[in-house]
C-alpha cells in the first residue's frame, strides 16, 4: 500500500467516526512532554493503536494518544507521543499523522521536543524557539513519488519556522518571564547519544540544540505549506570539554521539570493563535 494510500485511510476513519473533527491546529508533545494537554481539557482522546496507520510510539515517556481541545475560537489536536526513526519507523511512517491532521484543516503545526544544548549559554531547563534546523537524520520524508496535490517536489526551505509563530512565542515568554532562546536545532537519527567529537562537529556547524525528532515533520508539513514553531526543552548539556554522562531516565526526568513552564507558554501561545 502507497503513503499516500495509508495516509487517506485514516483522514476517512476520522471523517466517518469524527465528522466535527476539523482542527485548525496541531500540537506536539515529545518525549516526558506530555503534561499539557491536561491543562488544555481535552473533550476527546483516542489511543494511536484505534486509529488506522498511526504509528505507535515505543519508548518510554510516550504515551501514544490523540486529543482534542479547544482553546478559545481554536480547534486544536493534539499529538502525546510520537514515533521516531530510531525505532525503525519509516520517514513516511514518522510524518503519517503531521501529514493527517495537515489533510483534515490543521494550518499550523506546533512541534515541542527535549534536545540536548550544544550552546554552552542554553542552560539545561530553558527552553529554545528553534529558529533553523540541520537535518542530519540521513533521511528525508519527500524521498520517491511525489504528491503535487500535497505539495512540490522541491519545497523551498528559506524560511522553514513561521516568524509571526516565533513572535507570539516570544511575546508569551517576555510576559511570563520565560526566557525563550533562539538557536539552530539538529536532528539526528539516533538512538545513540554523541561522542565528543560529535559534538564538537555540531557544534563547529551552527547548531544550538540537537535531538532525535522534529526535522522530518517539519519537511513534511513544510512541505504541505503548514505554518511551524518548533519549541526544544534543553534537558542536558552536551558539550564536548567537559561531556557529562547522559541517559534517556535523565533526559525524561529533566524533561519532566520543564513541564510546568512548557504548559505555561503553550498556554499562552495557544491564547494568542488565530484559526488561519
Ligand atoms: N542528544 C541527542 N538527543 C537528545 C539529547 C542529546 O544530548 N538530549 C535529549 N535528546
Amino acid at each position: 500500500m502507497s503513503e499516500k494510500t495509508k495516509v487517506l485511510e485514516s483522514v476517512k476513519f476520522f471523517k466517518k467516526e469524527f465528522p466535527e473533527f476539523k482542527p485548525d491546529a496541531l500540537l506536539v508533545l515529545g518525549s516526558g512532554l506530555g503534561e499539557p494537554v491536561q491543562s488544555l481539557s481535552p473533550i476527546m482522546t483516542i489511543r494511536y493503536d484505534q486509529i488506522p496507520n498511526f504509528p505507535e510510539s515505543t519508548v518510554i515517556g510516550h504515551s501514544g494518544s490523540l486529543c482534542f481541545c479547544q482553546v478559545k475560537k481554536l480547534k486544536l489536536a493534539v499529538l502525546n507521543g510520537r514515533a521516531h526513526a530510531y525505532e525503525g519507523y519509516s520517514p513516511g511512517e514518522v510524518v503519517r499523522p503531521v501529514r493527517v491532521m495537515k489533510l483534515l484543516g490543521a494550518g499550523s503545526l506546533i512541534l515541542t521536543n527535549a534536545a540536548g544544548s550544544l550552546n554552552p549559554l542554553f542552560n539545561c531547563g530553558s527552553i529554545m524557539s528553534i529558529a533553523d534546523h540541520i537535518n542530519l537524520t540521513g533521511e528525508n520524508p519527500l524521498v520517491g513519488q511525489n504528491y503535487e496535490e500535497w505539495g512540490p517536489m522541491f519545497p523551498d526551505m528559506s524560511r522553514v519556522y513561521c516568524p509571526e509563530l516565533i513572535s507570539i512565542a516570544q511575546a508569551a515568554g517576555l510576559k511570563l518571564g520565560i526566557a525563550l532562546k533562539s538557536g539552530v536545532y539538529v536532528g539526528i537519527k539516533g538512538p545513540s547519544l554523541e561522542t565528543p567529537a560529535e559534538t564538537r562537529a555540531f557544534r563547529m556547524m551552527g547548531g544550538d540544540a540537537i535531538g532525535m525528532s522534529t526535522v522530518l515533520e517539519v519537511i513534511a508539513a513544510r512541505h504541505m505549506g503548514m505554518r511551524i514553531l518548533g519549541l526544544s526543552c534543553l534537558t542536558n548539556q552536551n558539550l564536548p570539554d567537559c561531556m557529562a554522562e547522559t541517559s534517556h531516565e535523565e533526559i525524561l526526568k529533566v524533561a519532566c521539570s520543564i513541564n510546568k513552564n512548557l504548559t505555561k507558554l503553550l498556554l499562552e501561545i495557544l491564547n494568542n493563535l488565530e484559526p488561519e
